[in-house]
């Protein structure tokens, strides 16, 4: 946690409802997921603005391949034009930005892309703005037991060198503190394979707003939500009330 103990240090979104509000105005999908973009620069700000660390978003989840082809090839077709058109403003803000997720199944201009907006931003100092694509929680928690399996196969580590921490150094955020808060816009309740490891303690926040309408207002109300919440981290109630008092 922050110094200051009721804002998030790093807040989860799962970016959900950019179809539905397309068709609630008779539009093509796509056009609730060009929206959806001004939401994202929307939350960038918000967090940058309450002094939130670290803002995780998960913009295409492994799953995400089984849409229409044309859904899949268009979305990629706007992530390359977003980072085309905000990456020089997130650098002026100071954003550092990273992708997390399989980028070995991206396409080539999609993944230079990438790779250039992480360096250009890799020195910043502000908010860092991690965007999870071709995403999977159990991909990455999969990915960690191979690695870690590979160098105790080889005799750099043993077996008992195996534990929370050291699976947590190898997982896609490393060393990365955990969400403190994670928001699910558009209505329903679920975790979706987003960061399973992460979200073992998080304060989970669903709201009804589709991710296009969702602004600086619903955000503040996120955070509203956390500052009332009690993180207890299995202790009880009274063993946290002595500590803080
Ligand atoms: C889920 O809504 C949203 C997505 C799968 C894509 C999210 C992508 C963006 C918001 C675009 C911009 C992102 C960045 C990082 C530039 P849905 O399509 O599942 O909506 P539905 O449940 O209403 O069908």
């Amino acid at each position: 946690m922050t110094a200051n103990d009721h804002i998030p240090e790093h807040v989860a979104i799962i970016m959900d409802g950019n179809g539905r509000w397309a068709r609630k105005r008779a539009l093509p999908r796509h056009a609730g997921h060009r929206s959806g973009v001004g939401s994202v620069r929307q939350a960038v700000e918000a967090a940058g603005k309450h002094g939130v660390k670290v803002l995780t978003l998960f913009a295409f989840s492994s799953e995400n391949w089984s849409r229409p082809r044309e859904e899949v090839s268009k979305l990629m077709g706007l992530f390359v034009e977003a980072l085309q058109r905000e990456v020089d403003d997130l650098h002026r803000n100071n954003v550092r930005l990273e992708f997390i997720g399989a980028r070995e199944r991206l396409q080539a201009n999609l993944v230079e892309k990438i790779a250039s907006a992480e360096e250009q931003t890799s020195s910043n100092t502000g908010l860092r703005l991690m965007v999870a694509v071709a995403y999977g929680g159990r991909w990455d928690i999969a990915q960690a037991a191979k690695r870690l399996a590979g160098r105790a196969v080889d005799g750099q580590i043993s077996v008992d060198d195996i534990n929370d921490a050291a699976v947590a150094r190898e997982l896609q955020l490393g060393d990365l503190p955990d969400p403190d808060l994670l928001i699910r816009t558009g209505g329903e309740r679920r975790i979706s394979n987003f960061l399973l490891w992460h979200l073992a303690y998080s304060e989970l926040y669903f709201c009804d707003t589709l991710w296009p309408d969702f602004g600086a207002e619903q955000f503040d109300a996120a955070l509203d939500f956390f500052a009332q919440r009690q993180r207890r981290y299995g202790h009880t109630a009274e063993q946290i009330e002595a500590v803080s008092s």
